[in-house]
């Protein structure tokens, strides 16, 4: 047996879909490179193992049924999560140590950044542990800077090392960071956040899907912060293009669809797997996108719009128009389609994955950010890397028609179409050997290599 076979790897998955989905693309990608996997997750949401059969699967009891999930906030459910799956957690990784399994001995515990738990059950365990983050890297000190606002509303960042480089991070005001705190943060959120920096800092890495080029300034200033060494390998979708994890299934049709499209011509919109849209800003979308003019491919999920029967609540011509040049599903094969020609935009709520998929295909993004990291996203997409535009958060369908033209057809949008497509280049070259993520995965197996004893 290889050096690498015989080092097994625990990830412990997050289970929402924008955090299964680079998780198990990172899985991929390590045992790609010979090391053996085995995957801890939470019951809810339960990825499929027959997706994996190189993987062993470990489910954690959660203590959550569906309709808890749903029913609580997002953040006292993570909570309930950390607190239900800690101690089934060390106890599986415990056994699997002392049965000494022949399929290679645990070297290494990596895990999603906010199950920050599993850094406390590495350290009970007297294992390394790496960290991932499935948003960009700035989030990192997103989270981090927030606990020190103070009550002005200002941020104070005694941290020497932040206090003493200019107020800006790549054109980013740090006031910026705030963003992805909300307006009112609960205590769970304060709680969150505070124990992910905590978590990060006593990890031995962090593992980052970001393509160093997009965070050039950023990542070394958070190296030096939170004092280990930073792998920026993404994107990871890229280098694991088989890994399959949709919760949901996919609706193909939608590709016999853009075959018949004209080149660069349809707009692509999706909100991701959680944002959703209420009756009004349901009807301002549908009559922007036909006020646009320009075809369009529509994900609506049955739980994000206000009630299952929502097409019945927009007016008979939006209808029409579907028929005439729009197409609506309500879960599409995302990379496939972003990848598509015939895709010129995407409408986005800026999730981290959505956005990283639409750089890897030079599409151009109308940003209309919803929650959490995504209105940093936003930012960096409009803002610093000029690849698109925002979205007024009230949406109007006027506003919306005048975007799309501008991104997918005007004069004015060539500037951005071109640096989309650059973008794209840029991210291909990131992979080459020799490129910054071929070079940096590269490091991180032979990191992880060193912890064998
Ligand atoms: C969440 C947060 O909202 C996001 O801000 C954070 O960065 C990650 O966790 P989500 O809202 O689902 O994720 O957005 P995103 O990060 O874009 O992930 C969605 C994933 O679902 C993408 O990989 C996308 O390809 C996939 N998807 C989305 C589909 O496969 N089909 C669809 O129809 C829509």
């Amino acid at each position: 047996m290889s050096e690498r076979e015989n080092c097994r790897l625990v990830l412990v998955l997050f289970p929402l879909q924008g955090h299964i989905n680079p998780m198990l693309q990172l899985a991929t990608i390590l045992n790609s490179r010979g090391f053996s996997i085995t995957i801890a997750h939470p019951q809810f949401n339960s990825p499929d193992p027959s997706n994996h059969p190189n993987f062993t699967f470990l489910p954690i009891p959660d203590g959550l049924s569906k309709s808890s999930f749903a029913a609580q906030d997002f953040h006292s459910t993570m909570l309930a999560i950390h607190r239900n799956c800690q101690e089934p957690l060390r106890h599986f990784i415990q056994q699997m140590l002392e049965q000494k399994d022949p399929q290679g001995r645990v070297a290494c515990i990596i895990y999603d950044a906010v199950m920050h738990f599993a850094q406390k059950v590495a350290s009970q365990l007297n294992l390394p542990s790496i960290n991932v983050r499935t948003s960009a890297a700035v989030s990192m000190l997103a989270f981090a800077a927030f606990p020190r606002v103070n009550e002005q509303g200002y941020i104070t960042f005694t941290d020497s090392l932040i206090q003493d480089e200019s107020t800006k991070l790549q054109s980013l005001d740090l006031r910026d960071l705030l963003i992805t705190m909300g307006e009112n943060p609960s205590d769970s959120t304060l709680e969150l956040r505070a124990a992910t920096t905590s978590a990060n800092r006593n990890s031995r890495a962090t593992i980052v899907n970001t393509i160093h080029f997009l965070e050039e300034e950023i990542l070394p200033k958070i190296q030096s912060y939170f004092h280990a060494p930073i792998f920026a390998i993404g994107p990871f979708h890229k280098l694991a293009p088989s890994s399959s994890s949709s919760l949901l299934k996919e609706d193909t049709g939608c590709i016999s669809w853009l075959d018949k499209q004209v080149s660069r011509s349809v707009l692509y919109v999706s909100f991701g797997s959680m944002a959703g849209l209420n009756e009004e800003q349901l009807l301002e979308t549908a009559m922007g996108l036909a006020m646009s003019e320009q075809p369009f491919l529509w994900v609506v999920r049955t739980s994000s719009a206000c009630r299952t029967e929502w097409l019945e609540l927009l007016p008979k011509e939006f209808q029409e128009i579907i028929g005439q040049r729009g197409f609506v599903v309500k879960w599409a094969p995302q990379k496939e389609v972003l990848a598509h020609g015939a895709v010129g935009g995407f409408w986005t709520h800026c999730g981290w994955n959505s956005t990283l998929e639409s750089i890897c295909e030079g599409v151009p993004m109308l940003c209309w950010p919803v929650f959490g990291d995504q209105g940093l996203d936003a930012k960096y997409i409009s803002h610093i890397w000029k690849i698109g535009l925002e979205l007024e958060a009230k949406l109007e369908r006027g506003k919306i028609a005048g975007a799309i033209r501008r991104l997918m057809v005007e004069e004015e949008g060539e500037v951005i179409r071109q640096k989309a497509q650059a973008f794209k280049e840029r991210a291909e070259q990131s992979l080459d050997v020799g490129g910054s993520t071929n070079t940096s995965l590269n490091e991180l197996v032979e990191f992880i290599l060193s912890f064998q004893p």
